[in-house]
């Protein structure tokens, strides 16, 4: 057995195992929840709005790209679609993938080919790739998961099979100022494990992996907009929701819901970075 076939079985056997350890949290109510309120495909805020700004300005078409943390694959298909982009997505959650993947079988060529998920539980699994294999990684909310002490293999694998030239975008959440107990309660409440770290830190960890200059765009304005927008979407779905999920969940999303994340922006506690490198 060559020695990549032995990287790819034990990745594969490895990312079996661990997969169905794997509880991102992220169960079929939440995320039906969340694509009613961010918009069908899309688990973070702002949906495909909110994906095309994160884009602005890339060259995006023809290029090979990676989605970390990709959901049930709406940013992938939509950048797929309206970008030409060849997109592998890959999460660590295996009912997610399975969505994704299902969701995919239902699109029409030349889409579908254009357009890949996988099942990725953990920065080992990312040995399966070749070095330099993607022009663009990218990453939407989802490295807020990732427990902090991966947060570094991560995104030394990300340096590792990113082309030199290649660029790395993130959007994601950093802690700025210690939590208030709303703050952490509503960690709690979501049930989706919160490894936020600081700017500092982000800035240390992508040095370290050899990410060298930064550009940094602080989005947290932005995010506090589409609070008070999710707050209106959900009064204005109010009777789909309770059909769907009940009073409580209606009750807790429109009275908890969206309020304590956009009061964690406006402290600073929390802000939403975009954050663009180059290998
Ligand atoms: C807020 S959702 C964003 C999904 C997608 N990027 C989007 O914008 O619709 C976060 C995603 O990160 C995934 N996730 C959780 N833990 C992760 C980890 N350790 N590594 C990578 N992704 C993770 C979740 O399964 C979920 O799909």
């Amino acid at each position: 057995m060559t020695k990549f076939k032995l990287i790819l079985v034990l990745g594969g056997l490895l990312g079996q195992s661990q997969a169905l350890l794997a509880n991102s949290g992220y169960n079929r109510n939440f995320v039906g929840l969340l694509e009613m309120v961010y918009g069908v495909g899309y688990l973070s805020q702002g949906g495909w709005e909110d994906v095309k700004l994160l884009f602005d300005g890339v060259q995006l078409s023809g290029q090979k790209v990676l989605d970390v943390g990709c959901g049930v694959g709406g940013p992938a298909l939509d950048l797929a679609r309206e970008y030409n982009v060849q997109i592998l997505g890959v999460d660590p959650e295996s009912w997610i993938v399975m969505e994704a993947k299902n969701r995919l079988e239902a699109v029409k060529e030349p889409l579908r080919g254009r357009v890949s998920f996988a099942l990725m539980p953990d920065p080992l699994s990312f040995m399966q790739f070749a070095p330099a294999e993607f022009d663009i990684i990218i990453s939407k909310e989802a490295i807020l998961h990732v427990p902090i002490e991966s947060k570094l293999a991560y995104f030394k694998e990300v340096f590792r099979i990113l082309k030199p030239g290649g660029s790395l975008i993130i959007k994601d959440w950093v802690c700025s100022r210690p939590f208030t107990d709303q703050t952490k309660q509503m960690m709690t409440d979501a049930g989706v494990p919160f490894n936020l770290i600081s700017f500092d830190q982000y800035q240390e960890l992508l040095g370290q992996a050899g990410f060298e200059k930064l550009q940094v765009f602080d989005e947290t304005y932005q995010y506090i907009k589409y609070c008070d927008q999710n707050i209106q979407t959900v009064q204005d779905k109010k009777e789909d929701i309770i059909k769907k999920f009940g009073e409580k969940v209606f009750e807790n999303t429109s009275v908890g819901g969206w309020n304590p994340y956009k009061q964690a922006f406006v402290n600073r506690e929390i802000q939403v970075m975009k954050i663009v490198t180059r290998r």
